[in-house]
């Protein structure tokens, strides 16, 4: 194929990470490649906050699960949909700022995933590895204020990056004739296809050298999916101006 599809069919979130730092230059180079990711309206609705104070990071390592790997990765980014700046943009033009849709919601949200997507992306092109945290919205309002991050702006999730120090297997995914789909939704086929992946998943699973263990794609889905998932995100997200007209 080519370097890039190689590099992204390589992907596998990694949680143990040498103890080589990430130099500065280098984490620009890879946070101004990943700003060129497309953005609805040209808004660029994010910020991304590097975690370096060692407090703050034991402080959000605890309330993301624990998760040590945020303590003990070289580099913590947090990144959050922004639309603080747009509303100063209004002010600057003399407008006031209609707050409060979600479809600003979305825009920003979608906005704070893609600039982290190409973030990954652009790390692991350069030998670097990590992992997502979604972790840190259990308790986002601390995120929140351990980051001084003001109304109208808010933590989507965290980012570990640093050098591998654990070579894990890749996770299989769905297969593509599963999420592709021609000119109209359809899943009529669907069960069958997902008892052939569960299959697949319960033999990675059963294989893989950490954390092996009875599983399948089907039976993960189930245990999350059938109980509550992070309800106090409506109220808090209310509480950031994110009130979802
Ligand atoms: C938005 C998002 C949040 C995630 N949050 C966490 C997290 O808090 N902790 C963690 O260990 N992995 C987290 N992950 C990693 C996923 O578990 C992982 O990407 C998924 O299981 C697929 O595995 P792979 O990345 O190794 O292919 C997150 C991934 C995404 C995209």
């Amino acid at each position: 194929m080519n370097q890039v599809i190689e590099v992204m069919k390589q992907h596998r979130s990694i949680r143990k990470f040498e103890e080589k730092p990430v130099e500065e230059n280098l984490i620009r180079t890879i946070l101004e490649a990943a700003q060129h990711a497309s953005t609805s309206n040209f808004v660029q609705a994010y910020s991304v906050i590097n975690v370096v104070d060692t407090s703050k990071r034991a402080q959000i390592a605890e309330l993301a699960g624990p998760q040590p790997w945020i303590e003990q990765c070289p580099l913590f980014l947090v990144f959050c949909a922004d639309l603080k700046r747009h509303d100063k943009a209004c002010g600057m033009c003399g407008m006031e700022m209609v707050k409060g849709y979600t479809e600003q919601f979305i825009i920003a949200t979608v906005d704070a995933a893609l600039v982290a997507q190409n973030t990954m992306l652009a790390a692991e092109s350069l030998g670097l590895g990590g992992v997502y945290i979604g972790g840190i919205r259990n308790d986002p309002e601390k995120v929140c204020h351990l980051l001084d991050i003001p109304d109208l702006v808010y933590p989507v999730f965290g980012m570990c990056l640093g050098y591998p120090a654990e070579d894990p297997q890749l996770k299989p995914r769905l297969p593509l004739d599963i999420v592709l789909k021609v000119d109209r939704y359809t899943d009529a086929t669907e069960q069958v296809q997902l008892s052939s992946y569960d299959q697949v998943c319960c033999d990675y699973y059963n294989q893989r050298e950490c954390a092996n263990r009875d599983d399948n794609w089907t039976q993960q889905m189930s245990r999350l999916m059938c109980r509550e998932m992070r309800p106090h995100m409506r109220a808090f997200l209310e509480s950031k101006g994110f009130p979802m007209k």
